[in-house]
């Protein structure tokens, strides 16, 4: 079986080297020529643990190629999937379909014989059946059907996410699509995973639904987290009493600096603005979207505060710049927002992240200083700030971060350390939704 993949980011990729391990042959076709260079040198463009290896392993059997022709990519494709970016549209929350739409018309033109022509970019209700009239206007009468196959995979582990899934969610309205997903998907259905058919729209919002769920169990407890600086209480210990209820779950009940990366909060929006449109809003989604936004902003209150009310002219440690550990994605990331307003107060910021930098430089402030390693980063600081909790960071020693510092102030958005040792250490520390924390501020 032969398919196309069209995007070769962070979900093609993943998604292609994943179908091409299940024994398929997929053809990656890659817009950008800086990533696609990089792809056929052997060379990730992202970072994800594993990804490398299982990419040369496919690469070397002969059933994962790279190109930038589109013609090439298709030929041949029983099914091609498209798994373009869909950003937030500039100014009103939409999901931005314009790279869906080029590359719909792009297909549509290329195609001979039946193809199914799948979404795994995550889609508002209603793209599917504008991608069967865009195909239709472009080549009338071709043989075609469209399907929407969204891909929950999350960045950092990825490709087990991908070949262990919880489900497969899969909407198309044809015996015949049906058959060539059914096909594709054996090896997980081998595996027992449960594989959800449903229509076109049915499948596109439950992407979104699951998203916004998700965003809303981790805006939850960080209100909880809030609530208990100010009762005295522990928000892990209550996130461990609520998460154990087998109807909750223990996922997603880590309190931190407000939920970021490439999808949350894109999807959030989009969400939002879907429900408007459809005259069913989702005041809990519109909710969600507006404290994890004020939380965000007022991450950098809490450092200021934690700092004496000022850091004009001091020196802030950073650990962790990306919105998560073991990614170098640093979309929406909170340390966007912490950092301009650190800086923009007067602070010198030194920082470190073990796979993130190189993406941070476009999106932070020019100045912040980038550096070797956490050691490094605390290098005369007065403060530390811990915003990505990489696992690194977990085990250097108190006592060496101590001694590297000026000041003694430490404020870990994450709660990687245990407050008791930290004190012992000499640090100031404060924590979220405990009782060592002090009030939240700002
Ligand atoms: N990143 C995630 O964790 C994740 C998880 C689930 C779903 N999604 C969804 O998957 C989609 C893709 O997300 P991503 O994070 O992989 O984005 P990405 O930006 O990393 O990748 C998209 C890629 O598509 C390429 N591209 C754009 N137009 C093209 C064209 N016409 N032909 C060939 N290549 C083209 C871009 O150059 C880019 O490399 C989004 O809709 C996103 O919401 C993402």
């Amino acid at each position: 079986m032969r398919i196309a993949m069209i995007g070769g980011g962070y979900v093609g990729l993943v998604s292609a080297a994943c179908f091409a391990e299940f024994g398929v042959e997929v053809a990656v076709v890659e817009a950008d020529a800086g990533k696609l260079a990089a792809l056929r040198a052997g060379r990730m463009p992202i970072y994800e643990p594993g990804l490398d290896k299982l990419v040369a392993e496919n690469v070397a059997a002969g059933r994962l190629s790279f190109g930038g022709d589109l013609a090439e990519g298709v030929a041949g494709a029983e099914a091609v999937f498209i798994a373009v970016g869909t950003p937030t549209r500039r100014g009103d929350g939409h999901a931005d379909l314009s790279y869906v739409y080029a590359a719909v018309e792009r297909v549509a033109a290329l195609l001979d014989g039946y193809t199914v022509i799948v979404t795994k970019s995550t889609v508002p209700v209603g793209t599917g059946r504008r991608i069967v009239e865009i195909v239709q206007q472009v080549r009338p009468g071709l043989d075609f059907d469209v399907a929407s196959n969204p891909e929950f995979l999350r960045e950092g582990s990825a490709i087990e996410d991908f070949m262990r899934p919880d489900r497969v969610v899969i909407g198309c309205e044809s015996a015949r699509a049906r058959e060539v997903l059914r096909a594709l998907y054996r090896p997980l259905y081998l595996i027992e995973t449960p594989i959800v058919f449903t229509g076109i729209e049915t499948a596109e919002l439950t992407k979104y639904a699951a998203n916004a769920f998700l965003a809303m169990k981790v805006t939850f407890i960080n209100e909880m987290a809030d609530l208990c600086e100010r009762v005295g209480a522990d928000v892990h210990d209550v996130a461990r009493g609520v998460g154990l209820d087998g109807r909750i779950g223990r996922k997603f009940l880590h309190p931190g600096p407000g939920f970021g990366g490439s999808c949350f909060p894109k999807d959030t929006l989009a969400l939002m603005r879907i429900a408007q449109d459809a005259g069913a809003p989702s005041r809990l989604v519109e909710t969600t979207v507006a404290v994890n936004d004020a939380r965000k902003s007022g991450m950098a209150a809490r450092i200021i505060a934690a700092c004496g009310g000022s850091v004009r002219g001091k020196v802030i440690g950073v650990l962790g710049l990306t919105f998560k550990p073991e990614t170098d994605d640093m979309r929406d990331s909170p340390s966007v927002p912490i950092l301009a307003r650190l800086m923009g107060d007067g602070a010198v910021v030194r920082a470190f992240d073990p796979e993130g930098m190189e993406q941070a430089r476009g999106l932070l402030p020019n100045g912040m200083i980038y550096c070797r390693d956490a050691l490094d980063a605390a290098q005369g600081a007065d403060a530390l700030v811990v915003i990505t909790e990489w696992n690194e960071f977990r085990a250097l020693s108190p006592a060496r971060l101590r001694a590297a510092m000026r000041g003694k102030v430490l404020v870990d958005l994450r709660n990687i350390y245990d407050p008791a040792a930290m004190t012992q250490a000499g640090f100031a520390y404060s924590g979220i939704g405990r009782q060592t924390s002090m009030p939240a501020s700002g």
